[in-house]
């Protein structure tokens, strides 16, 4: 090897590379090209060794030589390299093409259940008087569903509830939100002003009035000198807000044996203002809700001295109260969950 072979290599090799280069299709033909080449191990180190072998004085010239033969192929690198990127981003962009013109695919958007919304609705309108609304449990007791609310065992008023028992001994699935008064009685400190919304349980007959699972929203009111009078104002400021103020209403005696006096509570027929219809039997009145003063062994129950405070507990239907508001004539639609039932509450 002398001065002269090795700058011909070296000419030799750059014409090649750079042949190489030009026909590199992708970046990583590109890649591996540079390693062949320019690498530790590559093409340019090889010839490069033959320097060893030269008169000290031919050494600088080679190396001139191989310094010029890189800086050309490292640029010729570097350039189709900035060409073959380009490209493939442009091949890319081109592919994966997003047209945001096209319209979106509509997204269904669900409602809350109409039981749900009503309770949700009575819930907004007893707030606006300070109630707060508490959670009680699906699965009672037979001590606080009936015998703290003044129901003993074996006495006729359990009739009024058809119980659903559980397997466990003394329990039972709610027949109404009551029991939830003697829960709240027991943990709040008067004054109270409780809602309890839950579902309830009744081993009946189903019909268009009756379910055996349904919804119920208690209300709880203990102070020192609540009246039947609080009641009232209350009850009518309810079905002002949720029928009209200019509804009319009234109380009629009733009969629970957790409250006394017990009362039903009335608002004018919705359909006929009163004047009687088949909605209203007749009467000109539709019953929204049982109510009364809670019963003094019910507060002893709950904790509470009779002497010192009085209260009244209400119990309402929301699917019911949602019937009248609506004309609907059949509670079994809240159940079903038939969306052509539940889409008209959107
Ligand atoms: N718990 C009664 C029922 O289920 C309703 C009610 C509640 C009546 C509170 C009076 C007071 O029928």
């Amino acid at each position: 090897m002398d001065l002269a072979d090795l700058t011909r290599d070296l000419e030799a090799l750059q014409v090649e590379a750079l042949a190489a280069v030009a026909a590199a299709s992708d970046a990583a033909a590109l890649d591996a090209l540079e390693l062949d080449i320019l690498g530790k191990k590559g093409r340019l180190t090889t010839i490069l060794r033959g320097i060893g072998g030269l008169p000290a004085d031919d050494r600088p010239r080679v190396g001139a030589v191989a310094n010029t033969v890189r800086t050309a192929i490292e640029a010729a690198l570097a350039e189709r390299g900035d060409a073959l990127r380009g490209s493939e981003l442009e091949a890319r962009l081109a592919a994966e093409a997003v047209d945001v013109t096209t319209p979106g695919r509509p997204m269904r958007r669900g409602t809350l259940h109409p039981s749900i919304e009503a309770m949700r609705e009575i819930a907004s309108i007893f707030e606006q008087f300070g109630f707060v609304t508490y959670e009680s449990p699906e699965i009672e007791d037979d001590l606080t569903n009936f015998q703290m609310l003044n129901i003993p065992p074996d006495h006729p008023a359990r009739d009024l509830w058809d119980t659903l028992y559980v397997d466990v001994e003394g329990r039972l699935l709610r027949t109404h939100t009551s029991p939830g008064q003697i829960r709240v009685m027991q943990t709040v400190s008067p004054p109270i002003r409780a809602l309890l919304p839950g579902r309830c349980f009744r081993y009946e007959a189903i019909d268009a009035s009756h379910g055996s699972e349904f919804f119920q929203v208690e209300g709880l009111m203990i102070d020192e000198g609540t009246s039947m009078a609080d009641l009232k104002g209350l009850l009518e400021q309810f079905a002002g807000a949720m029928y009209g103020a200019d509804k009319r209403t009234r109380f009629r005696p009733g009969y629970y044996p957790f409250t006394e006096p017990s009362v039903a509570f009335d608002v004018e027929c919705l359909v006929c203002g009163g004047s009687g219809c088949p909605a209203c039997g007749r009467s000109g009145w539709m019953t929204i809700l049982g109510a009364g003063m809670v019963h003094p062994v019910v507060l002893q129950y709950g904790g509470l001295d009779p002497e010192r405070y009085q209260g009244f507990a209400f119990g309402m239907g929301p699917e019911r109260i949602k019937m009248l508001k609506h004309g609907i004539t059949d509670l079994r639609l809240f159940l079903e969950n038939d969306l052509r039932f539940l889409e008209q509450f959107r």
